[in-house]
């Protein structure tokens, strides 16, 4: 396996809060890498330590081999790295394009500036389906397209690495189809590693090739996603009795 993110030994607190205990996170270039857990299990800390959001207490954070522990989150995007929040914050008065256009400038190590970055902001959302959408104001859009446009935002820095925190909370069963296909494609057609946050069972059991499970900041499962759904320990702690693989979660 060639290995593209690594934490090793996170621990990351809060006052007297342990949000990570030690955890472990190898990731392989190329695949969809799925986190679940409850609510509060430390997901979104872990992934806020890899971009460097949140910096960790002990352990370090290698890409491509590379320690960028404690790197500012925009160095660490610079290298390669984007994330898409749980909470999507666009720039409400800003049309589509412009939103993803920013990310294009700032973001990424295909820096760009000016017509390249609005080219950059084409594309992306032609990839992503949202073009005829582009001279919209953001704040006009649905849930679902906020969504996107945050995500689109994410892409245009052009990342090798995706961190998605759950995009797909508030979505209707169709609308969860189609972001399915859209992880998938983001893997297949632009060759980006994806870790991906998400309570929707159905979507990440179904795309991710691989999960891990946390729980009061421990990893309690690692495997296929067939493996994890009927992990003891994961069905105790989150899934709950009779969910296995194929239970929709909240
Ligand atoms: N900035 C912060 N300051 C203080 N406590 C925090 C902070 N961020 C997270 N926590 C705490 O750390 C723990 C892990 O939170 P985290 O947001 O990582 O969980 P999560 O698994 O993403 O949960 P959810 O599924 O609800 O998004 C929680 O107890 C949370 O209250
Ligand atoms: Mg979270």
């Amino acid at each position: 396996m060639d290995v593209i993110l690594e934490g090793i030994g996170i621990t990351r607190s809060f006052g007297g809060l342990r949000a990570l205990s030690n955890v472990n996170i190898v990731v392989a270039q190329g695949e969809i890498f799925g986190l679940i857990g409850p609510n509060g299990a430390g997901k979104s800390t872990l992934l806020n330590v890899l971009c460097g959001v949140s910096p960790p207490n002990h352990g370090k954070v290698l890409f491509k081999k590379r320690d960028i522990t404690g790197q500012k989150p925009h160095s660490i995007c610079r290298l390669g790295i984007s994330r898409v929040l749980q909470t999507p914050r666009p720039f409400q008065s800003m049309t589509v394009l412009e939103n993803v256009a920013v990310g294009a400038v700032f973001g990424g190590h295909g820096r760009l500036k000016g017509i390249s970055a609005v080219n950059q902001a084409e594309s992306t959302l032609r990839f992503m389906n949202l073009h005829e959408k582009k001279d919209f104001q953001v704040g006009s859009l649905t849930l679902q397209e906020k969504k996107l446009v945050e995500m689109a935002r994410a892409l245009a820095s052009n990342p090798e690495v995706l961190l998605i925190d759950e995009v797909m909370s508030g979505l209707n069963p169709t609308e969860i189809e189609e972001a399915m296909r859209l992880v998938r494609r983001v893997r297949d057609m632009l060759g980006v590693t994806v870790v991906w946050i998400e309570h929707v069972m159905r979507a990440i059991m179904g795309v991710a090739e691989r999960v891990m499970a946390l729980n009061y900041g421990q990893v309690i499962a690692l495997g296929s996603p067939v493996q994890v759904a009927q992990d003891e320990k994961v069905i105790e702690a989150y899934l709950g009795k009779g969910m296995g693989a194929t239970g929709t979660g909240r």
